[in-house]
């Protein structure tokens, strides 16, 4: 049985993420896709809400799962019994940073192969802070997020916004 984890911030999931998991759910008996910590970003949504908006837009997905952990990911893979970690790759700018922590987690996990997808090209501009500034600013989410999550988004940055006064 292959099990890759799919790991990412999820702040919040977008198309480009859910084409990538689903792509995924073809390749491998389990997907496991896990929220965690990336220590450069400050999130927007809690741990709770990124888990919950991903169980939602994975529900017809029966082979994914979803979890979040907040260590290493190297460590997460390990415990997990996965064989393979995805990301997915939208441009050269994200090749150098995903080679380092690719490289890195095979030091740390030699076990784990790091796999990329390419991003489909409607997706490659697509990311989850885009999505964010385009909701405070009140502009149009549809293309970017499925609908089923849309509100929540909507309704988190509102709040923001009035306790921003
Ligand atoms: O969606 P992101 O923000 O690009 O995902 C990055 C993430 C969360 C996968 C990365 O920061 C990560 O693996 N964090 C867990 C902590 C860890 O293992 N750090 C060392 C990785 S080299």
């Amino acid at each position: 049985m292959k099990i890759a984890v799919c790991p990412g911030s999820f702040d919040p999931v977008t198309y480009g993420h859910l084409d990538i998991i689903r792509r995924s759910s073809r390749l491998f008996d389990r997907v496991v896709v896990v929220v965690m910590t990336n220590a450069s970003k400050t999130p927007l949504f809690t741990r709770e809400e990124r888990i919950r908006l991903l169980r939602r837009v994975t529900a017809d997905l029966s082979n994914v799962e979803v979890d979040s952990y907040g260590g290493l990911l190297a460590e997460y893979t390990r415990t997990r019994g996965a064989d393979v970690i995805v990301k997915g790759l939208r441009a050269l700018s994200d090749f150098e940073y995903e080679f380092q922590m690719a490289l890195t987690n095979r030091k740390l996990y030699p076990d784990a192969e790091t796999v990329f997808l390419t991003t489909t090209a409607e997706h490659m501009y697509l990311s989850s802070s885009l999505v964010k500034q385009v909701a405070v600013l009140g502009g149009d989410i549809s293309g970017f997020v499925p609908a089923c999550i849309q509100e929540d988004i909507l309704r988190k940055v509102e709040r923001m916004d009035k306790n921003d006064g």
